[in-house]
């Protein structure tokens, strides 16, 4: 079977060459054609490349980033296009290139709470996907890097009903993109504010766990209080988790539900679907950026495990800690996972 052809928008960002990172001799898309700002444009990806041992594939480390065209894409018949720009430029570029027939997975916050718009953490509701078949332009987004990270946590206990959640995150430097957040700022320090990434958290996981009927998304009634914070970290968001649940559970029943948890990219075996999405820690002092960051398996899986510790009940409320890769699972990866669903749906 040929390959879906695919671009990437944004290709020389942080998420952009994850991007490059997760469709390097991927099995079902084609190698991207690649755009970026009028900055990177004639440049290579190798020229560009900020993320630290990168596994792109020669040819893709060679490709030349072209200045972004909108006409170039529109007429370019790819069959998936990935988007990494930044939320300013895509709501002036994604609208309108799905409404001259492309499917756009995006990153950005612009279009996340649009009614048309599916907000997708693939193994928490792969079934809001449905909206978007038989539909000939489209926008599948991705929710916030710590949004995605929360959602993970909190669909294994999702059976025993989610009523209140408290989340303080602690969010890596790269989820600021490239160059990111100044270096006297961050050196040493804690930044106890994120502008605008509390009210996400807020809005976009009652989307997520939301039922889909009549076209939409009816969110769910659970209540999310969020405080994010930035940390000396290169890559890879914690949060600090209490979920207050509709009855009272044991600390053992809440870890099988972690350790045991699967979903529809897992049955389908799709390739860059983690075996296990959620890695329960055995260690007390997990998980930790530097060593579980890059958590999944198998090797194209790499970054899109989240692992939770700490793992506390009393009654109804149970805490954890989760680490999620913001720039993989967080974002590039997320999207191309929910781009193999839908390959497997025979719509891409
Ligand atoms: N970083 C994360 O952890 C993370 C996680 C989830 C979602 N996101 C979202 O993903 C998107 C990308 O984030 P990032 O961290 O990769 O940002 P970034 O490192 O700043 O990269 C931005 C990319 O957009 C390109 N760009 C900027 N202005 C442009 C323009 N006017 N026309 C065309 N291309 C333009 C840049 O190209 P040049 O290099 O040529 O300037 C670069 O390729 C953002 O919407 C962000 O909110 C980020």
């Amino acid at each position: 079977m040929s390959k879906v052809s695919t671009a990437v928008l944004g290709a020389s960002g942080m998420v952009g060459q994850r991007f490059c990172e997760m469709l390097s001799d991927h099995p079902y898309f084609d190698t991207p054609v690649l755009f970026g700002s009028e900055r990177s444009g004639g440049k290579s990806i190798a020229e560009v490349l900020t993320i630290p041992e990168p596994r792109i594939s020669d040819e893709l480390l060679g490709a030349k980033i072209r200045p972004l065209d909108m006409g170039e894409i529109a007429d370019g018949n790819f069959g998936a296009v990935f988007s990494a720009l930044p939320s300013g430029v895509a709501s002036g570029v994604e609208m309108p290139l799905m409404e001259k027939g492309c499917r756009i997975f995006t990153n950005a916050s612009s279009n996340r709470m649009r009614r048309e718009v599916p907000l997708v953490v693939p193994e928490v509701n792969h079934e809001h996907l449905g909206m978007v078949e038989g539909r000939e332009g489209f926008i599948v987004a991705n929710g916030n890097c710590s949004s995605i990270g929360l959602a993970m946590g909190l669909k294994p206990l999702e059976p025993l009903g989610l009523e209140r959640v408290e989340v303080t995150t602690m969010q890596a430097l790269s989820g600021a993109g490239y160059p990111g957040v100044p270096s006297l700022d961050a050196s040493s320090n804690v930044i106890p504010y994120i502008d605008g990434e509390e009210e996400k958290l807020g809005i976009e996981i009652p989307k997520m766990f939301g039922t889909l009927e009549g076209g939409g998304i009816t969110p769910s009634p659970v209540e999310v209080s969020a405080t994010c914070t930035r940390v000396p970290v290169r890559d890879g968001h914690m949060e600090s988790v209490l979920v207050s649940l509709g009855k009272e559970v044991d600390a053992d029943e809440v870890r099988r539900m972690f350790s045991s948890f699967t979903s529809l990219p897992q049955r389908l075996e799709l390739p860059s679907a983690p075996a296990r999405p959620v890695i329960l820690a055995a260690d007390i002092r997990r998980p930790q950026p530097i060593l579980d960051v890059n958590a999944g398996e198998p090797a194209r899986a790499r970054g899109m495990a989240a692992t939770v510790g700490r793992v506390r009940v009393s009654g109804r409320n149970v805490r954890f800690i989760i680490l999620t890769h913001n720039t993989i699972r967080g974002a590039a990866g997320g999207s191309v996972l929910n781009a193999e669903i839908l390959h497997s749906r025979g719509v891409l």
